[in-house]
């Protein structure tokens, strides 16, 4: 068997699986132990041919998975792996270069930097910051705030009550202590809380729960005068500035001091890749920049293992650098507003119906929305179990609600509307 025959075959099986793969249940069913019962309980002594591993990975793999890739996917942040990222990950394994220092690989390092220029560009925030790429954006909050750390040790974390528990576990991880800051009638953080105590604000430009945009301006001119560090987590929403009618939402960030946006949510580039920028890079080097002897750095050159937690850095660029290339801006625009549009009309539907209620303003993809007589977890979760559609609830101003939220590149207007017949059906069942 030759390489040649492998990637032949690994190939074929992507084609097949994204091809086919609406036709899966989108959600699983098995019980916890059940995958586990069925592997070996050790490695194989003596090689086996990949066409094995293909073959159980029908067999026993893809039958336990939550397809994120299906089209009918709404759960959580609905993302992609798209067509260019697909091929761009196998490129970053055949090259499998660590981009830790500019040294280790210097073309991965100026890629990084540049490909996070374009998108500055492309979602309109300032030209000439530090930006580069970390695993996910809990990385880069935990990065952010070890940075802000530096100017202002031993301080509080204040971020809204919708914030994601992410920012919470940064603060924890840097030893700075966390607060929450109440929400107003529509989600967005209020900003009337003391900033004395203050070693940094986290703003969030999309919130889990109902992708509320906290009023930044606001809290910008604040962290200003008070000498703040203001951290924006943008890890959803921030993609939707790539189209000119909703840059709105990135207002203000020009005046943050770092901001974090996830092309893995919304940008259809596949887990993981999410962009950090800030006006302070120098923060970030204070807080991570250690120099063994036996990694020496490059006069004029940048290592951007100092910028962040990690040492070892996938090549993650290329893929971004892939999708941003395959579809163009105009093709990146045209697939959020599709997905705008597809959120504004399933919120009319919920709002035309009878017993349904949209819970919360959508400006984006996402809607939460609820059954005023039902336990909407109990819905949620029988509309999950049909295998139609994966849809997820929490529970938002003491409400239960459903939550959906459109990103995949592949959802169609009538997989939304099949999502909403198979929610109405349950309902009534
Ligand atoms: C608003 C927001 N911030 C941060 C995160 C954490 O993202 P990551 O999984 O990249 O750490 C999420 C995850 O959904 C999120 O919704």
């Amino acid at each position: 068997m030759t390489f040649h025959d492998d990637l032949q075959r690994a190939t074929d099986w992507v084609e097949r699986y994204l091809a086919g793969v609406g036709d899966l249940p989108v959600a699983t069913t098995v019980e916890p132990g059940a995958i586990r019962a069925r592997l070996p309980v050790s490695a194989p002594e003596q090689a086996e041919p990949f066409e094995a591993l293909l073959r159980d990975l029908d067999e026993l793999i893809v039958p336990g998975l939550t397809h994120w890739n299906h089209p009918r996917f709404f759960a959580w942040f609905a993302n992609t792996g798209s067509e260019p990222g697909i091929l761009a990950e196998l490129l970053i394994a055949a090259l499998n270069v660590n981009n830790m220092t500019w040294l280790a690989s210097p073309a991965a390092t100026e890629l990084e930097v540049t490909v996070l220029d374009w998108l500055a560009q492309l979602v309109g925030l300032p030209r000439g910051w530090h930006g580069h790429i970390e695993d996910t954006a809990s990385t880069a909050t935990v990065a952010a705030l070890a940075a802000a750390r530096e100017l202002k040790p031993g301080g509080v974390v204040y971020a809204s009550e919708q914030a994601n528990f992410s920012v919470e576990k940064a603060a924890r991880l840097v030893g700075l202590e966390f607060r929450k800051v109440p929400v107003d009638a529509e989600f967005r953080m209020q900003t009337d809380f003391p900033l004395e105590d203050a070693s940094a604000v986290v703003a969030t430009v999309g919130t889990t729960g109902t992708t509320s945009v906290d009023p930044v301006p606001e809290l910008a001119d604040r962290c200003a005068a008070a000498e703040v560090w203001l951290h924006v987590d943008a890890a959803y929403a921030g993609s939707a500035a790539v189209c000119p009618e909703l840059r709105w939402c990135l207002d203000g960030c020009d005046r943050a001091d770092s901001i974090v946006i996830n092309p893995h949510k919304w940008l259809f580039t596949p887990m993981d890749c999410s962009a950090l920028w800030t006006r302070r890079p120098e923060a970030f080097h204070d807080a991570f920049a250690l120099v063994p002897e036996y990694l020496a750095s490059t006069e004029a050159a940048i290592d951007l293992k100092d910028y962040g937690p990690a040492l070892g850095r996938r090549f993650r660029a290329l893929k971004l650098w892939a999708v941003l290339r395959w579809y163009g801006a105009e093709g990146l625009r045209e697939l959020i507003r599709e997905h705008v549009r597809l959120a504004q009309l399933f919120a009319e539907w919920v709002d035309a119906e009878p017993g349904w209620r949209v819970t919360a303003p959508h400006p984006f993809s996402t809607v939460c929305f609820r059954h005023e007589g039902l336990d909407n977890f109990e819905l949620a979760r029988a509309t999950t179990a049909t295998g139609e559609a994966f849809v997820a609830a929490t529970r938002l101003g003491g409400e239960d609600v459903i939550r959906l939220a459109i990103g995949n590149e592949r959802t169609t207007e009538a997989d939304v509307r099949r999502t909403w017949e198979a929610l109405r059906r349950c309902a009534t069942a």
